[in-house]
C-alpha cells in the first residue's frame, strides 16, 4: 500500500513538473490553442485523481473493527469480552464448527455459549507477539479448525488488541486461565485444547502448569513454532548453548516479545514440559526465521524423555521449501489431517 502511494505521489510531482515547463508559445493558432487547453484539462485532472488516490485508499483500507468480525467475512464468529480480573477487559473471538455455519447466522453471544456445549472438541488459541486477533495467520488457523469441526476462541491478552490492562507475564496465563475456567463451565464433557503460537506457545506451557497446580489440565497441547525458554530468548541465559541464534539476530526478540521484552520474561517451555504429562503436538517448520527449528528438536527430546513415550508427543516437522517460515503453517493443505488425527488420538 505504501508503495502505491508513493507511485501515486511520484505521478502527482511529475504531473505538477509537466504543468510548469508546458509554458505558452507567443504564436499560436487556434487549433495548437485548443490542443494546449485540453492537455492542461488533461494534466489537471490527473492532479486531482492522483492527490485522492491516498484519501481513497484510507476509506477502503479503514482499519478492522475487532467488535466485528462479520465485517472480515467471519459468518460464524462472535466477539466477546470477559474480565479476567477487576479493571482488566480482554477481546475474544468464538468460532463454532464450520458445519453450523448456516445456523450461526444473525445468533447472539446466548447461542454460542450454548453452542460451545455441543460436544465438538474446543481450542483455545494463544497467539504471538505483534498485532491482534484479526492477523490473517491467526485466522488461518482458526479457520482451519473450524473447518475441522471444531470450536475456537481466540483472546488477545491484556494490553494486546482492544484488550484493556498492561502485558505481563502473570497477567497473560491470568487471563488465559480465567478464559480456560470460563469453557468449561459451558463444554460439558468436550475435549478442551490448547494452541499456542510463537509467545502464545510459552504462554500455553506455563498455563498448563499452573492448571495442573489446580489439579486440571488440558486434553491436549499443540505448540508452534514454540521457544525453549524466553530468559533465554531475551540473552539472560547466556550461557544456553541455544542463545547464538539471538544473539546473531537481535531483532529477533523485538519481534517476539516485543510489548513485554523490557520485562521479565521466563516463560519456561523446556522447565514447563518436565512436569506436563499431556498429549503434546509440537509444529515447526524448518525455515521458521524467528524461532530456529532446532529449538522444536530440543524441545520433542525434553517432553518424549518426560513422558516418556513415544505416542503422547509428536514432531510435525514442515519442509523448508515450502517457505512457510514462522507464520505460515495454516496454509498447508495437509494441516486439518494432522490436527484430525491428533484430536482423535486423544479421544481413544
Ligand atoms: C487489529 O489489527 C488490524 C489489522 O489486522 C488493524 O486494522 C486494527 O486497527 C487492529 N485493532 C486494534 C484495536 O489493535
Ligand atoms: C460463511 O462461511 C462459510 C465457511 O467459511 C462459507 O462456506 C460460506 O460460503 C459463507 N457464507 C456467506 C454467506 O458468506
Amino acid at each position: 500500500m505504501k508503495k502505491r502511494i508513493n507511485k501515486s505521489e511520484r505521478k502527482f510531482l511529475s504531473a505538477g513538473r509537466l504543468q510548469q515547463s508546458g509554458q505558452k508559445p507567443k504564436d499560436l493558432n487556434v487549433h495548437a490553442r485548443s490542443q494546449w487547453r485540453w492537455t492542461n484539462m488533461f494534466l489537471l485532472s490527473l492532479c486531482i485523481f492522483s492527490a485522492s488516490i491516498p484519501f481513497l485508499l484510507h476509506i477502503f483500507s479503514a482499519s478492522i473493527d475487532l467488535s466485528r468480525p462479520s465485517d472480515i467475512g467471519l459468518n460464524h464468529t462472535i466477539n466477546m469480552y470477559l474480565t479476567p480480573e477487576q479493571g482488566v477487559r480482554v477481546g475474544v473471538w468464538h468460532t463454532v464448527p464450520e458445519h453450523r455455519w448456516k445456523e450461526a447466522q444473525g445468533k447472539d453471544l446466548d447461542w454460542y455459549e450454548k453452542a460451545l456445549g455441543d460436544g465438538s472438541p474446543i481450542f483455545i488459541y494463544l497467539h504471538g507477539n505483534g498485532g491482534n486477533r484479526s492477523a490473517l495467520h491467526r485466522i488461518g488457523i482458526a479457520n482451519v479448525l473450524s473447518a475441522v469441526g471444531y470450536h475456537v476462541l481466540v483472546m488477545d491478552y491484556r494490553g494486546f488488541g482492544d484488550s484493556t490492562g498492561e502485558p505481563t507475564e502473570a497477567g497473560l496465563c491470568t487471563d488465559v486461565l480465567y478464559l480456560y475456567h470460563w469453557v468449561k463451565a459451558r463444554s460439558g464433557n468436550s475435549l478442551v485444547c490448547v494452541w499456542g503460537h510463537s509467545l502464545g506457545s510459552g504462554v500455553a506451557s506455563t498455563t498448563a502448569v499452573k492448571l495442573l497446580e489446580q489439579g486440571k489440565e488440558f486434553n491436549g497441547i499443540i505448540l508452534e513454532g514454540a521457544f525453549l525458554n524466553a530468559r533465554m530468548e531475551t540473552n539472560k541465559l547466556t550461557e544456553h548453548p541455544f542463545t547464538w541464534f539471538y544473539r546473531k539476530f537481535p531483532y529477533i526478540q523485538y519481534l517476539l516479545f516485543n510489548p513485554l521484552k523490557n520485562k521479565d520474561l521466563n516463560l519456561p517451555t523446556d522447565e514447563n514440559l518436565q512436569k506436563i504429562r499431556t498429549p503434546l503436538m509440537i509444529l515447526h517448520a524448518e525455515d521458521d526465521h524467528l524461532v530456529p527449528f532446532t529449538s522444536a528438536q530440543e524441545i520433542y527430546r525434553i517432553a518424549k524423555k518426560a513422558q516418556n513415550s513415544d505416542e503422547r508427543v509428536k514432531l510435525v516437522r514442515f519442509d523448508g521449501s515450502l517457505g512457510y517460515l514462522h507464520n505460515g503453517l495454516y496454509k498447508d493443505p495437509g494441516l486439518p489431517n494432522i490436527i484430525r488425527e491428533f484430536v482423535q488420538s486423544l479421544m481413544i
